[in-house]
């Protein structure tokens, strides 16, 4: 198999070939039960059932695909979450179930925001792992400029920024913000900023921000980086710029033939 690559494939049978073991990192953005039938791609379900059907095959073979040390994003919206939760776990292992990551997409207007009742302002992404030695790098929010300036007071004879802590000295560079939690307000979607210089035009297609905070996580330089839904190519993208090997899969040729153009591959 040919990596750095995309394919235009029904990614069930795409995936029965990729050998056990094989990616460190997965992440998916499927179609979310939302009964939407994008121009692009149909996210129209005769039922749930057959839905979580669909799911049930592909992520069975996600889980065979990925590395005993690797790590699992499925993003979700409110329609499918808490059906494709137990799904998950029934796969994976509830005890491998790492974080429900809470992404709030930023405040909406139009038709969204006239809905009676509170108004929906996030995507949740279920993160698993396959055993517990996985790849994990803490992200953080950086300091004010202000309070670097006024914690981080004594210099070191290298030019190292510190502070005092209990009879020690915490280095800036060490622990440069605030560990990142589970909730994640700082990316806004495109539901909010379509002006975005990234922005393909492509259906719920998500910022680089955001898969560029998950590969930075949960791989190294190197490593392979897979998406089995890869829609306009975000995930590829990022782990191309962050040098992460990667592949992609989409059977919409529209989709493919955006990642090709973004990777500049034939
Ligand atoms: C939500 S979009 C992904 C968007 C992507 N994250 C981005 O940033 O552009 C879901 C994608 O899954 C693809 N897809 C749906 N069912 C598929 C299947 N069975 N095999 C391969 N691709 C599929 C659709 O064509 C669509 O591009």
């Amino acid at each position: 198999m040919k990596l750095n690559q995309v394919y235009l494939a029904e990614n069930l049978a795409f995936l029965r070939n990729v050998p056990i073991d094989y990616c460190d990192l997965i992440y998916i953005d499927p179609p979310f039960f939302s009964g939407v039938d994008y121009k692009e791609f149909s996210d129209l379900w005769h039922s749930l059932e057959e839905y979580l059907e669909f799911m049930k095959e592909r992520l069975i073979e996600i889980y065979r695909v990925l590395k005993v040390t690797g790590s699992f994003y499925c993003h979700c919206d409110p329609n499918a979450v808490f059906d494709l939760k137990p799904l998950c776990d029934k796969i994976f292992g509830k005890k491998y179930f790492r974080r429900e990551i809470i992404w709030n997409v930023g405040s909406v207007s139009g038709f969204k925001s006239q809905v009676k009742g509170w108004v929906r302002q996030h995507d949740t992404i279920l993160y698993y792992t396959k055993s517990d030695n996985f790849t994990f790098y803490k992200q953080y929010t950086p300091y004010k400029e202000e309070y670097i300036k006024k914690m981080f007071r004594y210099k070191d004879e290298d030019g190292r920024l510190y502070r005092k802590r209990r009879g020690g000295k915490q280095y800036l560079d060490e622990k440069p913000g605030n560990a990142l939690g589970d909730v994640w307000n700082d990316i806004y979607s495109f539901q909010t900023s379509t002006r975005a210089k990234e922005y393909l035009g492509y259906p719920t297609q998500k910022p680089e921000k955001l898969l560029e905070r998950i590969i930075l996580a949960s791989s190294n330089e190197g490593d392979l980086v897979a998406d089995f839904f890869c829609g306009s190519g975000t995930t590829l993208a990022v782990a191309n710029k962050l040098s992460r090997r990667w592949i992609g899969v989409d059977n919409n040729p529209k989709a493919i033939g955006l990642c090709k153009k973004r990777l500049n591959i034939n």
